[in-house]
């Protein structure tokens, strides 16, 4: 397998979909056993579910918490935060709302979609931090309303903070890596033309092509958790 020296590199961004965590026993959202074949997004994760049918739309997040909880971080996921801890110019870019990059050690992750971990007032963003307790319905101290959780749904603005922090580190990527995502979800499937446009050497790892595959001039086709430890491996000698 191509193998890349990251310090050639001086900026680098990781932009990660679901199948980077799917060693971990995560599940990914589409094809076979993913969430999608499993649950309707318009009954679990739009904002009209949740005002329909708030319970249901919490016990959905709250059964994704508790599996993600049982999982661990895989070989993918610590190689890149082993990374981040020796080049100072690299960025992950995650639309994962699992937690998994932080587990590993990964620092400043930019989630575009959110995270399971938190929920949050529509009105203030206002957040609730669930890293030691259960999603359950819960109103917000300052105005009374319900709290949702902090996942970017179908039909949702992504945050905008996320999204520029993620534009801008794109825009100043000489090497850009995509890990496991169909990028079939806008606007964050943008950032790899994005990035492409911007002059970044283009590396997509994915167990298969995908509709943005024209766009990377090396495609690696193996499992990320060890596409990614077998692509950016560690100067000699480091852990
Ligand atoms: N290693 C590398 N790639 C893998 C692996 C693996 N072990 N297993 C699966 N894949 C690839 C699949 O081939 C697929 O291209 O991961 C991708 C997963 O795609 P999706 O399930 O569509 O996940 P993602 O692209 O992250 O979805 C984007 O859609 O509904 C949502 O908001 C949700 O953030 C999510 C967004």
């Amino acid at each position: 397998m191509t193998a890349f020296a990251l310090h050639d590199y001086d900026r680098v961004v990781f932009f990660t979909g679901a199948g980077v965590s799917a060693e971990s026993g995560v599940p990914t959202y589409r094809g076979y056993g993913g969430i999608w074949a499993q649950y309707r997004p318009e009954d679990v994760a739009s904002e009209a579910a949740f005002q329909r049918d708030p319970e249901t739309v919490i016990a959905f997040h709250e059964t994704r918490r508790r599996h993600v909880a049982s999982c661990h971080p895989n070989p993918a996921h610590r190689q890149i935060a082993a990374w981040q801890r020796r080049h100072g110019g690299v960025t992950v870019v995650t639309q994962n709302t699992d937690g998994l990059h932080a587990r590993a050690g990964s620092e400043d992750v930019i989630e575009l979609h959110g995270s399971l971990w938190r929920m949050r007032c529509r009105q203030h963003g206002s957040m609730v931090d669930l890293s030691d307790g259960p999603y359950r319905q819960r109103q917000c101290p300052q105005c009374g309303q319900p709290m949702r959780p902090d996942i970017t749904w179908f039909g949702d603005p992504v945050d905008r903070d996320a999204f520029e922090a993620a534009g801008r580190a794109v825009q100043q990527a000489a090497l850009f890596v995509a890990i496991g995502t169909s990028a079939m979800v806008w606007p964050a499937a943008g950032f790899i033309e994005h990035a492409l446009h911007a002059g970044a050497t283009m590396v997509e790892v994915n167990t298969e092509a995908t509709e943005a595959s024209r766009c990377f001039a090396h495609c690696l086709r193996a499992p990320a958790s060890q596409a990614i430890p077998a692509a950016f491996p560690l100067p000699e000698g480091a852990d």
